[in-house]
């Protein structure tokens, strides 16, 4: 009996020191992760989705998670609300087409399809306002998440795709039309002071397994070779004012083959930067980091080197750790630490090209895109733990990984 009550009591102790002393985001002991690397990178990021109506979470929407974001990040990326498909909003329908054309400066007048997904932009847009955030914009062009009915003829999904010539004209219009949006926004809402610093101007162009271009895209079926990505920072870079910064974006960088097809695009990019008409304009490589814990740090640091090489900034911009098989807090801790003492040593320094920027794609590991269904089956169907943060009930409470992350910006050494 006795041993019994005792065992009682060991549980009733265990269950009421997890409940009380787990610590959340927001108490005043845990340290803030942007104020820990502020003197390290100009911008330190938490992917977040607004949450909008039958959207899977209410993330930016919550007052809670506008508190956490705020004392955490002093920029954010939209999972979802800047892409394509989000902005159109024609969720798999053909389009409004409207009487407004547009010219486009290979001569060619199209007609225009209605964007119904400013909304959520403008929400978000004013959060960050509200809240004293910056934001990167992510994404301009992508092969996933685009409606098909923007490359096809009439808009109309049951037809062919339109000529390159149509489709450079629909490009320049959609870039146009988004980022001159954003800029008028900023203009009469926020004194014309910028909230979206920076672009993800095109998004995943290498395909897998090789160098090539994705083959899997209507971009590249329309063009089979590089002008779709080359346009893209040509209209980028004319209508983004000067000081925003533009980005290309791409996983599985530390994959030799898969960033030699990176270097490849980024010449190309570069090669038309003296251009007399519409020349290009890229400021930074945008490394996902989607990785693993089995991805090992030198040979990440080995990606960023390269790029930094090419002359081009850094921005880590959708940082995730797989745990793979097994989650192991210590080890994810370690990992992370290590990584972010990586990080800082690759930082920028005055006159020197380095990273300027990092992101962590999400803020729970409940809410990780990992374990959708798609992705959980690339890790043996084993759930992932892969964010510096988990959600108990209504508090955000950091894991052993964050201190690892805070602990590195301290530690660090010269
Ligand atoms: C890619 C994209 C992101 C997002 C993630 C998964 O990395 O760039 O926008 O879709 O996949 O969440």
């Amino acid at each position: 009996m006795k041993k019994l009550s005792s065992f009682i009591f060991f549980i009733f102790i265990s269950i009421f020191t997890s409940l009380s002393f787990a610590a959340d985001w927001l108490d005043k002991e845990v340290p803030s992760f942007c104020q820990a690397y502020k003197s390290y990178f100009d911008h330190v990021g938490i992917a977040c989705e607004y949450g909008i109506a039958g959207w899977k979470t209410k993330e930016l929407a919550t007052e809670t998670v506008q508190k956490g974001i705020q004392k955490h990040a002093n920029t954010i990326t939209a999972g979802n609300e800047f892409k394509p498909q989000f902005i159109m909003a024609w969720w798999g329908n053909n389009p409004k087409v409207t009487n407004i054309t547009f010219k486009a400066t290979n001569g060619v007048t199209i007609k225009t399809p209605e964007l119904n997904g400013f909304g959520s932009v403008d929400a978000m847009l004013q959060i960050c306002k509200e809240r004293g955030l910056q934001m990167r914009g992510h994404v301009l062009v992508w092969h996933s998440q685009t409606e098909d009915a923007f490359f096809r003829q009439d808009y109309d999904k049951s037809k062919p795709y339109v000529s390159k010539e149509e489709m450079t004209a629909r490009q320049e219009w959609y870039i146009k039309t988004v980022l001159e949006h954003i800029q008028n926004w900023e203009k009469v809402n926020n004194e014309g002071k910028k909230i979206i610093w920076c672009w993800d101007v095109v998004n995943e162009a290498v395909g897998d397994g090789g160098s090539e271009l994705r083959k899997e895209s209507s971009w590249f079926n329309i063009y089979k070779n590089y002008d779709f990505v080359v346009n893209a920072f040509r209209f980028a870079n004319k209508y983004a004012s000067k000081d925003t910064l533009l980005c290309y974006n791409d996983y599985n960088c530390n994959i030799p083959e898969k960033r030699q097809g990176m270097i490849k695009v980024l010449d190309n990019i570069l090669a038309a930067r003296n251009d007399k008409t519409l020349p290009t304009r890229i400021d930074a490589m945008g490394m996902q980091a989607h990785i693993g814990k089995y991805v090992k740090v030198s040979d990440y640091e080995k990606a960023i080197q390269t790029f930094l090489a090419k002359g081009l900034d850094v921005q880590i911009t959708e940082l995730d750790i797989a745990t793979e098989e097994k989650y192991d807090e210590d080890e994810l801790y370690r990992v992370y630490k290590d990584y972010f003492t990586m990080f800082i040593k690759n930082r920028k320094i005055k006159g020197k090209n380095g990273i300027t920027s990092i992101t962590i794609w999400g803020i729970n590991d409940e809410a990780t895109w990992l374990n959708s269904p798609s992705q959980i089956k690339w890790h043996k169907n084993t759930i992932q733990y892969p964010l510096l943060f988990q959600l108990k009930g209504n508090s955000y409470q950091p894991k052993k990984a964050f201190y690892g992350v805070i602990e590195a910006a301290k530690e660090y050494k010269n």
